[in-house]
């Protein structure tokens, strides 16, 4: 198994208050890996540990290691990181300009002037996420009236136009329906293939369709993880089992 990210002894809080205990787990390459875990046990902030984000968070602390392709990435410029480490989170927020526009500011921030250039990657990465057949007749359209499920693979296409070698998703189908969720999987089991994927989802029937591991936190603290195969069906510690039973039960 090759690995895109280590976590060593990762604890993390917020105003004093410790929310992450000594998180050690890893996070492998151009696979899915599903953190799943009750409400309120740190699955968000383990994802904003991750891209450096808590760093930047006043009051919050962070400590331990936290390796991108063997990179300390607390060494790493913070927009570097950001960068390498790509952030979709729970509520879809498009910027409130033209679809083409929301593909194209990354590239133009990180330089790219050439126009013929910029709208080929909004081009390759709405393609990539699903999205392109649906919105290439509307490209000058304000993002803001693409439905849910839309809005959620722009904000998706967006995130790759800065070439992430990781991709964070919070909860990336929580407010869409049966249909919009299986687009959204589907093009997770694509995108793998270029990209580390870590998706937070309250959906285990969803955890156990997409994920190749799986990482289960209660209370902050790493339960176990390993295998989405042998997690789901023989889990070693009572406690995952519990919330597995819990769900289906
Ligand atoms: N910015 C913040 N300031 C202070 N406390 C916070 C902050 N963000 C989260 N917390 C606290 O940290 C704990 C973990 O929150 P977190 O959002 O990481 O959980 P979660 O597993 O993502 O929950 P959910 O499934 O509901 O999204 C909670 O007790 C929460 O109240
Ligand atoms: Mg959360």
């Amino acid at each position: 198994m090759e690995k895109r990210m280590t976590i060593q002894n990762l604890c993390a809080g917020y105003d004093g208050k410790q929310v992450l205990h000594n998180i050690s787990l890893e996070i492998p390459s151009n696979k899915i890996t599903a953190i799943i875990g009750p409400s309120g046990c740190g699955k968000s902030t383990l994802l904003h540990c991750l891209n450096g984000m808590l760093r930047q968070e006043t009051g919050a602390s962070v400590s331990g290691e936290i390796l991108l392709d063997g990179q300390d990435t607390a060494a790493m410029q913070e927009d570097q990181l950001r960068r390498q480490v790509g952030l979709v989170s729970q509520t879809p927020s498009p910027f409130p300009f033209s679809i083409l526009e929301n593909m194209t500011y990354g590239p133009r921030y990180y330089g790219v002037r050439n126009k013929t250039q910029l709208q080929q990657i909004a081009e390759e990465k709405l393609r990539l996420a699903g999205l392109y057949d649906e919105v290439k007749e509307q490209l000058h359209k304000s993002a803001l009236k693409l439905s849910g499920g839309q809005q959620q693979r722009l904000c998706i296409a967006r995130a790759l136009t800065a070439e992430p070698r990781v991709l964070l998703l919070d909860e990336p189908c929580s407010a869409l329906d049966v249909q919009a969720s299986a687009v959204i999987e589907e093009m997770l089991t694509r995108l793998k293939q270029t990209y580390t994927i870590v998706i937070v989802t309250h959906n285990i029937v969803q955890a156990r369709r997409i994920s190749d591991y799986v990482a289960f936190i209660k209370d902050g603290r790493l339960v176990e993880w390993g295998e989405a195969a042998c997690l789901f069906a023989s889990p070693q510690q009572e406690e995952t089992r519990a919330f597995l039973d819990g769900i289906y039960g």
